[in-house]
């Protein structure tokens, strides 16, 4: 019978609370994206994808992605890189950070990525994918998780020669984007090969791509024997529809929530990134949390032609006054008890 997406299930010995994880996503998944993500549901969270290099030189901005909060776990941390000592050493850290699972980025189709040789490059040197692999696994004692594409060519299958193999050095579990690198994101995901690779493999496989309702991962789950599925896209700016795909809840927020969650959002943001970088981040999660019909466009235009974030939040309760008592609850619920990496100054966090 098909899993409930409301069931835990495991990685290793780290439990995972419902069937569904949200997508590590570089340029959106900040620590508030996270934790927003386990707020509505997601069993498992993801960091974007953190640059090993950026971690050996013990890059300031670099360093920022490792903050880990109590209310983000189970957490994963994604790494990128193309030697397996360092990658060795960047897990360590992430490790010591606090993550629950270290992943590793083997999909990343961009081409500043793959000239290093890391990202989906690595799926064409299924050799060294594996030597990155097993050195992971052996310097750190939590588990290892590896994220591919099915390939870089159109129609290739190198993920179903790569995905057992990656377990043979130590994975413990395979989250599959059936895409490949040079289809970007055009097209569709084709699950027929998440469903071959689930046959080639006894860990869990998380199914990614194009979950953006329900109906859609059931269906998903179903055809393929996966563990879970990855939701991206249809998370931004709408946690609910999180919520929609775990509890089957589909009442649309209302004004007064979409506010509230976004002002919160971009509090937390500024916290993390501060005002500067905050303020130019958050720019097109205006247009994410306000569509859906929710509020008229030239109000979204408006926001974005504001200069301080605080303008925005204050746009924000003149036009949804009703947001501030909900406001007060979300704040009220934040735990502020980040775990800062032993021996580092806190000026190294970049932002607040
Ligand atoms: C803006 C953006 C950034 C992404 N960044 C990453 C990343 O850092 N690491 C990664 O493994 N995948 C990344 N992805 C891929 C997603 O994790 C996911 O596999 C893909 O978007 C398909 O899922 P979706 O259809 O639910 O969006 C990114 C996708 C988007 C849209």
């Amino acid at each position: 019978m098909q899993a409930s997406l409301q069931e835990s299930w495991w990685i290793r010995d780290v439990e995972i609370p419902t069937r569904v994880v949200l997508a590590p996503m570089a340029g959106v998944s900040v620590q508030a994206f996270r934790r927003q993500g386990r707020r509505h549901g997601a069993g498992l969270v993801c960091s974007e994808m953190v640059s090993c290099a950026g971690i050996e030189h013990r890059n300031e901005r670099t360093l920022g992605y490792l903050r880990v909060s109590s209310d983000e776990h189970p957490l994963a941390i994604q790494i990128f890189g193309s030697e397996p000592a360092a990658m060795a050493e960047a897990a360590r850290m992430v490790e010591a950070a606090g993550a629950d699972i270290v992943d590793m980025n083997f999909g990343c189709p961009v081409r500043k990525v793959t000239k290093t040789g890391a990202g989906a490059h690595l799926l064409e040197h299924p050799d060294l994918a594996c030597r990155i692999a097993e050195a992971v696994a052996n310097a750190v004692s939590v588990p290892l998780s590896v994220k591919m594409r099915r390939g870089v060519e159109d129609g290739s299958r190198a993920c179903l020669e790569l995905g057992p193999r990656l377990v043979a050095a130590g994975a413990a579990t395979l989250t599959l984007h059936p895409r490949s690198a040079k289809q970007m994101y055009t097209g569709y995901a084709d699950h027929t090969l998440t469903a071959e690779l689930v046959e080639l493999v006894d860990v869990p496989v998380i199914a990614s791509g194009d979950v953006t309702s329900r109906a859609r991962a059931e269906a998903v789950l179903a055809a393929t024997g996966a563990s879970a599925v990855m939701v991206g896209r249809g998370a931004q700016g709408n946690p609910w529809a999180l919520r929609e795909i775990v509890f089957g809840e589909t009442e649309q927020p209302s004004r007064e929530e979409v506010a509230a969650e976004l002002i919160h959002f971009i509090r937390e943001t500024v916290r993390e990134l501060g005002e500067r970088r905050g303020s130019s981040f958050l720019k097109k999660f205006y247009g994410w949390y306000l569509g859906h019909g929710r509020f008229p466009k030239p109000f979204k235009n408006e926001l974005v032609q504001l200069d301080s974030t605080e303008e925005v939040v204050t746009h924000l309760l003149a036009a949804a006054p009703g947001a501030a008592d909900l406001l007060a609850e979300l704040e009220a619920d934040v735990p502020g008890d980040e775990i800062l990496l032993e021996g580092m100054p806190i000026s190294l966090y970049g932002g607040g």
